[in-house]
């Protein structure tokens, strides 16, 4: 089967696409088919290298979180899924990537695919909606009437974050760069800030949750923008944000670092909000898995719309 693998770190030209040996399933995982898969910002920082403080994975590393596709096989105690389902998900295992023909997963990790959804649309899902839902509603916890500030509101993440957001009954400033004002708006971003114009931290505004998306303001530079209960989330795993985390479990700061992590029923609830059309992915443009290179060349911009998805097979 094709995969793409990574035998040591450094820029685009270091992934190659091979021919792996298939999956061996355990009894409780099954052996699915991917269709598509998205690119993340995680795979580029795998791929350099970035993340090896976090995690020890030997080489060769494979790449790729999310997925869609169809059950090829069960193992003997699952239940809930048989040969030929649809399904979508994501990994939560190092080194299962999707960027693969065929992958293991277990049934926590997945749910059956919208019913109104194809599979290049399933697979934008998983990773980035889930991370801001993890974020939005078991974090801040966010009652209807709050107002939530998005920082990088028009990427994988955060045009996630804004229909969810609207969905708990908050409202958004969303804020991203001026060419993507209209995308915030047409998700549902009740104020929109330009980066380029505005310093939000500079600001008057107040705000419940700051959902620091993009990764470069903290707690110390947005807390006066928030009341003594409001919360600082970050998706950026640094030092700083670590040790607030470990403060925010001691209730001494409200300012957490989100580790996104699939679960079924986060996946069965995004499920539900896709099919009554109150939740819908923003693609910026679908790849054959052979242009990989391109994919993480546009990945390090920093400026995708939306999500990128990947055809596998
Ligand atoms: N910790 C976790 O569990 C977790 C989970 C998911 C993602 N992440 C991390 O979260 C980050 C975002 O992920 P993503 O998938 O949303 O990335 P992305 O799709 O690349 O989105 C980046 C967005 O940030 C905006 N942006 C660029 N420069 C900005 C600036 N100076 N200020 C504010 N916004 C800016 C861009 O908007 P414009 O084009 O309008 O500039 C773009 O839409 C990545 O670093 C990723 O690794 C972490």
């Amino acid at each position: 089967m094709k995969q793409v693998q990574v035998h040591k770190y450094g820029g685009p030209e270091v992934l190659k696409i091979v021919e792996a040996a298939m999956p061996v399933i355990e009894g409780w995982e099954m052996l699915v088919q991917v269709k598509y898969a998205s690119a993340n910002p995680k795979d580029v920082l795998l791929r350099k290298g970035k993340l090896k403080a976090f995690l020890s994975i030997a080489f060769p590393l494979t790449l790729g979180q999310d997925f869609s596709g169809v059950v090829v096989q069960a193992g003997k105690k699952i239940k809930e899924y048989k040969p030929g389902d649809k399904i979508y998900g994501m990994t939560n295992r190092p080194n299962n990537g999707t960027f693969s023909e065929y992958i293991k997963v277990s049934p926590q990790e997945v749910c059956h695919l919208p019913e109104n959804m194809d599979f290049a649309e399933a697979a934008a899902v998983p990773l980035t909606a889930q991370t801001a839902l993890q974020a939005l509603k078991d974090i801040a916890k966010i009652k209807p009437g709050q107002h939530v500030c998005i920082n990088g509101a028009s990427g994988g993440v955060g045009t996630f974050a804004i229909q969810i957001a609207k969905i708990l009954g908050a409202k958004v400033t969303a804020v991203s760069s001026a060419k993507n004002e209209d995308i915030c708006r047409r998700l549902g971003a009740d104020i929109h800030l330009d980066y380029n114009t505005i310093s939000v931290e500079k600001s008057n505004a107040k705000y419940d949750v700051f959902f620091d998306v993009f990764g470069n303001k903290n707690w110390r530079k947005t807390k006066h923008l928030l009341p003594n209960n409001g919360w600082y989330i970050s998706t950026a795993p640094n030092a700083k944000n670590i040790g607030d985390t470990i403060l925010s479990y001691l209730k001494i700061k409200n300012s957490r670092l989100i580790v996104v992590e699939s679960d079924y029923n986060d996946l069965k609830t995004l499920k539900g909000w896709l099919e009554k059309g109150k939740l819908k992915p923003v693609i910026e443009k679908e790849y054959p898995l052979s242009e990989i290179k391109e994919v993480h060349k546009r990945l390090e911009t920093k400026r995708v719309v939306g999500k990128i998805v990947l055809r596998v097979s």
